[in-house]
């Protein structure tokens, strides 16, 4: 684990290995493939990167991106959508190419969803499988929106959101009521199948959920458990989040 002063030092940090990543398949004329994360966590990454696009000249070009989840049902031009906020974040101020960005369709009907989360799983493999992933952590100890009781093999499909998780979403939405009761997610498995991951966790509210990630017993009580055993998973914390430990 690395813990940093604040989480602007850890963002740069993370930005810088996401773009030298970029650069370097770019180099040898390969796509990188990143699977990325909505919430507040990730904000100070994306700006960092932004800020590689323009100052630096970092290209999206060879770049392809999966999102981890999306609320279900979810119109994409919603406000709360994680579509909407992944543009406005990143993909408006960055030269990927459109074809190339993929977050899951809040929007698929229900007896079609299986099918879907079928091809999205299909498509990372296409893709030749995500060379790093980014990852949050919500209190219930979900990554992606992989909730408690998350099968460690799980793969993309449709779940029901913990209590909790709409609790802790219902500001956003102005009212609990007004939260999606449903979701699309990638799985444990295609999370950790990922070449290389890197979690976030900033401040004093996740600390309790971050410790038992980091120390706690594997179980699905805490999907992001399981991160323990892949090989090449790093914790980026600032102080707060690593008051526990
Ligand atoms: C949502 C997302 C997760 C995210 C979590 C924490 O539930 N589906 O991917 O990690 O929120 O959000 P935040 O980073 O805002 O604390």
């Amino acid at each position: 684990n690395v813990i940093f002063e604040d989480s602007r030092q850890g963002s740069q940090l993370v930005a810088q290995e996401i773009a030298d990543l970029i650069r370097q398949r770019a180099a040898s004329g390969q796509k990188c493939v990143l699977g990325l994360a909505t919430g507040s966590s990730p904000i100070k990454v994306y700006e960092e990167l932004v800020r590689m696009h323009r100052e630096e000249g970092l290209s999206f070009k060879n770049v392809a991106t999966f999102n981890l989840d999306e609320y279900h049902p979810m119109e994409r031009n919603n406000i709360q959508s994680y579509h909407y906020f992944m543009h406005q974040h990143l993909f408006d101020h960055v030269d990927i190419d459109p074809l190339n960005v993929n977050v899951p369709d809040g929007m698929v009907p229900l007896e079609e969803v299986k099918e879907y989360c079928r091809s999205y799983e299909g498509k990372i493999e296409e893709a030749g499988g995500l060379d790093f992933q980014l990852l949050g952590i919500g209190r219930t100890g979900h990554i992606g929106f992989n909730e408690p009781g998350s099968h460690l093999n799980s793969a993309t499909r449709d779940i029901t959101l913990d209590h909790i998780t709409r609790v802790d979403a219902a500001p956003a939405f102005k009212g609990l009521d007004n939260v999606p009761r449903k979701a699309i997610t990638m799985g444990i498995g295609t999370i950790r199948k990922a070449k290389r991951i890197v979690l976030l966790a900033w401040g004093q509210n996740k600390s309790e959920v971050v410790k038992e990630t980091i120390e706690g017993e594997i179980s699905s009580e805490v999907p992001a458990t399981y991160l323990q055993e892949h090989g090449n998973t790093t914790f980026v914390l600032d102080k707060e989040a690593a008051a526990q430990l």
